[in-house]
């Protein structure tokens, strides 16, 4: 007889809502798996047992660097986690620690151009400030290695303030940057953007819109402060989304090319669910990657509940297959190891990927 499958889901009110949770618990429960909304302000124990938990724990992650409270609520789910290690977590919470960080989150992004052969992909070039004020040695430095414009990014990605940003265009308009930042020079690929949306072993691409084209080169332009919601989401229309008329057309990214990228992220980072926003770069057809996201909202794929109930079919029936191995004569059960291996939900080890691309792909 099959035992009960049981997942839990411990989001926010916002992303519970967004998701439309109710609608995934009733798919789950026709496929006989009971979805538990985990309430982290009670014992978790007693809410167990879990086969699979899927959380989004980003803001309380990032509240717990200064609040107490916060503190307590992800040392309550360390605390479970580490004491149930068959229970599969999507997704760990020291990978999503690096991508709450965009100096970390960036180094990922700058090692997919050597991880990935031939000159496909890479990120901008960049540089941390990490200083809480901009010296004149940090100021010439980035004249002198970041090509003009330059898009400057809170280092902090979760949260409202993380969103505003500013498009510098000259060595006076770096006194606007709001140190712990992050100086990206600015890559022109005529206002679309990609955003790749991975789901276990699954992924889509959906095009956004996305900042406009701006002249190479420093100029005296003031600084643009913006906010990334009003450029990048789906219903965004905004004064610098639209294209000035003689701007190239936008180039179509390839799907091996974004293959590579999703296969060499999902190994790098052991995460199931999280997004990526990729650009074409419009003079050099280069796929730039600028930004990785935990647990995105996956808006405009269709597909996103029935590719996570395949996806956590696939760990329950790997979670009953491991167990079945460690119940047999020649598998005796020694402390879980090979379990909290193969039930940490990680996808499998990483192999090179060289995308195959079509002669017409030129980067
Ligand atoms: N280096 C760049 N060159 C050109 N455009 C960029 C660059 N970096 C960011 N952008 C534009 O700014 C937008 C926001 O950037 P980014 O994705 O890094 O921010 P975010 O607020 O963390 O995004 P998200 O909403 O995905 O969390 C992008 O969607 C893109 O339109
Ligand atoms: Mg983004």
């Amino acid at each position: 007889m099959q035992t009960r499958r049981r997942v839990g889901f411990c989001l926010n009110d916002k992303k519970r809502k967004r998701m439309n949770l109710e609608a995934f618990v009733e798919l789950c429960r026709n496929r006989g798996i009971e979805v538990i909304q985990i309430d982290l302000n009670q014992p978790i124990a007693v809410q167990g047992p879990f086969d699979v938990i899927i959380h989004k724990l980003s803001d309380v992650m990032v509240d717990a660097e200064h609040d107490s409270q916060s503190q307590q609520l992800l040392e309550r789910f360390e605390g479970y986690t580490a004491g149930h290690p068959r229970t599969v977590l999507l997704d760990p919470l020291p990978a999503m620690r690096r991508l709450l960080d965009r100096f970390a989150s960036y180094r990922i992004m700058e090692g997919l151009q050597t991880a990935i052969p031939g000159e496909w992909v890479c990120s901008p070039p960049y540089m941390e400030i990490n200083s809480m004020e901009l010296s004149e040695k940090q100021l010439d430095r980035a004249q002198r290695s970041l090509p003009f414009p330059i898009i400057c990014k809170t280092r902090v990605a979760h949260g409202s303030s993380s969103h505003e940003m500013s498009l510098i265009f000259g060595p006076a308009g770096l006194w606007d940057a709001r140190p712990p930042c992050v100086l990206q020079s600015f890559i022109n690929h005529s206002a679309v953007l990609h955003k790749v949306f991975v789901v276990g072993g699954a992924h889509f691409t959906v095009e956004r819109p996305s900042l406009k084209n701006f002249p190479r080169g420093h100029s005296d332009r003031k600084t643009i402060f913006f906010n990334s919601h009003d450029v990048s989401k789906p219903e965004s229309s905004s004064h610098l989304t639209a294209l000035d008329e003689e701007a190239a057309l936008p180039r179509p990214p390839c799907d091996d090319v974004i293959a590579a990228i999703v296969t060499e992220l999902r190994a790098e980072l052991g995460m199931s669910l999280f997004g990526v926003d990729v650009i074409v770069n419009t003079e050099t057809g280069r796929h730039t990657v600028i930004d990785i996201n935990i647990f995105p909202g996956y808006e405009g794929v269709p597909q996103f509940f029935s590719a996570l109930l395949n996806h956590i079919e696939t760990l329950l029936q790997e979670k009953e297959g491991a167990c079945e191995t460690r119940g047999s004569p020649e598998h005796p059960t020694q402390g879980g190891e090979v379990e909290s291996r193969r039930v940490t939900g990680t996808p499998p080890l990483k192999t090179s990927v060289t995308p195959t691309l079509p002669p017409s792909a030129t980067p």
